[in-house]
């Protein structure tokens, strides 16, 4: 099941979370793995190489087109091909809509956004050819509002639309484009929120599955989107989420 054997596949913010999880979960699969990160993903890179796949690691700025078109273009230089496109990449930042600055909400738009679809645009002519897919990273911040978060929420609710219409453009070519959305999952970007006994217990509180979000319950379900067993899906938003929006 979810034979990826000799696939290529590229995943943003692969250094560490919830893209460390998806890259290595690719790689025990059979895939061969760039690691695009603006931090050093040189640890990915290893973990996958213990597994006999090859990996790669590119620095890139997802915020920045030119950045992109690099790791796109250095992908292809050593890899020849590109199968798999995971965006992942992604920064959070909270605070007040009505003091919030327009410096805080561009970069969340930038990374989050309009790097997802910069990616997917530069990925789009090897993606064709190999007849491959992508997967976005949303969240269920995409669905629904969370307090102090317009921006982000702003952002995710923007992928989910990306997702269905590139889905809709890219099915003539072959191209598949789907989304999953994580809940809570233990990473570095909720480690502050997590570290408050209250509201950690307010959110198990709201989970039919009672515990935090793993990095590899959300990689598992990107391995069943980017398979061929998934060859029949796309535009679709796959929620991770241990039942948290199943409820009021
Ligand atoms: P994380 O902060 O641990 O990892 C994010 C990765 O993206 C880091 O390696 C970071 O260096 C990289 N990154 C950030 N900005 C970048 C840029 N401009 N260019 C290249 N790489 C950049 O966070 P986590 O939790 O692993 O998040 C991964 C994705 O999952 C994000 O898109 C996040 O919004 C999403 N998500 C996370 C949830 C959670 O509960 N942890 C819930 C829902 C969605």
């Amino acid at each position: 099941m979810f034979e990826l054997k000799n696939k290529v596949a590229v995943v943003t913010g692969g250094a560490r979370g919830i893209g460390q999880a998806i890259a290595i979960s690719l790689a025990k699969q059979g895939c061969d793995v760039v690691v695009g990160d603006i931090i050093n993903g040189e640890n990915t890179v290893k973990k996958i190489k213990s597994l006999r796949r090859k990996s790669m690691f590119l620095m890139v700025d997802t915020s920045d087109g030119r950045s992109i078109k690099n790791m796109i273009k250095e992908t292809v230089k050593s890899f020849k091909r590109i199968d798999i496109l995971v965006n992942n990449a992604g920064i959070y930042r909270a605070g007040e809509s009505e003091n919030f600055s327009e410096e805080d909400w561009s970069k969340i738009i930038k990374v989050n956004l309009s790097g997802y679809f910069l990616c997917c645009k530069e990925a789009f002519p090897y993606l064709k050819r190999s007849k491959g897919n992508i997967v976005n990273v949303a969240s269920i911040a995409g669905l629904m509002g969370f307090s102090q978060s317009a921006a982000y929420c702003a952002s995710k609710g923007g992928i989910i639309m990306l997702t269905k219409t590139l889905a809709g453009d890219w099915g003539q070519y072959g191209i598949r484009v789907n989304a999953v959305c994580p809940g809570i999952i233990r990473t570095a970007m909720t480690t502050g929120i997590l570290s408050s006994k209250q509201a950690k217990r307010g959110m198990l509180m709201k989970l039919p599955i009672k515990r935090i979000g793993n990095p590899e319950d959300i990689a598992n379900g990107v391995v069943y989107l980017v398979s061929k067993e998934a060859s029949y899906v796309t535009g679709t938003t796959l929620v991770i989420d241990g039942g948290w929006t199943s409820m009021l």
